[in-house]
């Protein structure tokens, strides 16, 4: 299956309540805290997607904000500042769009947004580092690898910038427990740790690999886990994370026999009335 932008966009949107109820307190306040006391907080949000990350934290950071999304995708990144758009208006907040720039007045606070098309790996000549406070992602570094994050810690190191990455994927674990799977969730971790043409990404094993890469350019380093507790009563978050599971899987490839015991899972999964999945994530906080 491939997945459509729209389908995709949904997807975003469905996880953003999952992400506002499992984001650690303690990284999120540290984080806050750790802003400087200006008038305005210049942020960058990298791998963006439609702007989720952003639509959080702007209503935790009482000061006036100029975000700059990058995003890899053209559709998620056009769709970025429309998706905002939308749900500033919700909030009743007066909102300003031209072109690429996105303007928020809340009753408190003006939030500027900016969104650039483009690879994260690319920040240094996306946007001006040296006016900026701090870089915050959601859900992006267990696709990179290692060496993609070296280098791109290597960069925002050199600004000292604030580095908070939320949502970094850990394990998983369904309740009650099969055989079934604890072997479907092996085939998934064996997709994530795939070899692709710029090396393997860090996957299930990036909570460590971050956090010794921020060490390793003299960064301070707090981490707290972040939890999806997704019952099956949540029926279209547990089809999407289905359906991803199935795709990936089947993009391994798996073998005959594997194939049919993937789809004799995801028939069995989407039939069974009572079952909990658990998603363990690590928020991590970098700082000098
Ligand atoms: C799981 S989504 C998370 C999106 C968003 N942060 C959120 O919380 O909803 C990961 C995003 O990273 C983007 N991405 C992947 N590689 C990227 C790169 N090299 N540069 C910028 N964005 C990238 C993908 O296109 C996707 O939108």
């Amino acid at each position: 299956m491939t997945y459509t932008t729209a389908y995709y966009l949904y997807w975003l949107d469905e996880r953003y309540r999952f992400d506002a109820v499992a984001r650690n307190p303690t990284i999120e306040q540290k984080f806050l805290h750790s802003l400087p006391s200006k008038d305005t907080i210049s942020l960058v949000d990298v791998g963006a997607g439609s702007g989720a990350n952003g639509r959080y934290l702007m209503e935790k950071i009482p000061a006036n904000q100029q975000w700059v999304l990058i995003e890899q995708n053209p559709d998620f990144s056009k769709a970025s500042l429309q998706v905002l758009q939308q749900h500033a208006r919700h909030q009743g907040y007066t909102s300003f769009l031209e072109q690429d720039t996105l303007t928020l007045q809340t009753p408190t606070k003006t939030i500027q947004v900016n969104a650039k098309q483009g690879s994260l790996l690319e920040i240094e000549n996306m946007t001006d580092l040296s006016h900026t406070d701090a870089v915050v992602s959601n859900a992006v570094f267990d696709l990179f690898t290692p060496h993609q994050f070296d280098t791109f810690v290597s960069t925002i190191a050199r600004y000292q910038l604030i580095f908070l990455s939320t949502l970094n994927y850990e394990n998983m674990h369904f309740s009650p427990n099969t055989p079934q799977d604890e072997k479907m969730i092996a085939l998934y971790h064996a997709h994530m740790l795939r070899p692709q043409t710029v090396g393997t990404a860090m996957g299930p094993d990036c909570i460590p690999q971050i956090s010794e890469i921020l060490k390793k350019y003299k960064y301070a380093v707090d981490t707290g886990s972040s939890i999806w507790n997704i019952h099956s009563k949540d029926e279209k978050m547990m089809q999407y994370l289905l359906n991803f599971m199935e795709s990936s899987i089947t993009e391994l490839p798996p073998s005959p026999e594997d194939t049919l015991l993937l789809q004799q899972w995801v028939k069995q999964k989407v039939e069974a009335a009572d079952f909990t999945l658990t998603i363990e994530h690590q928020d991590i906080l970098g700082y000098f």
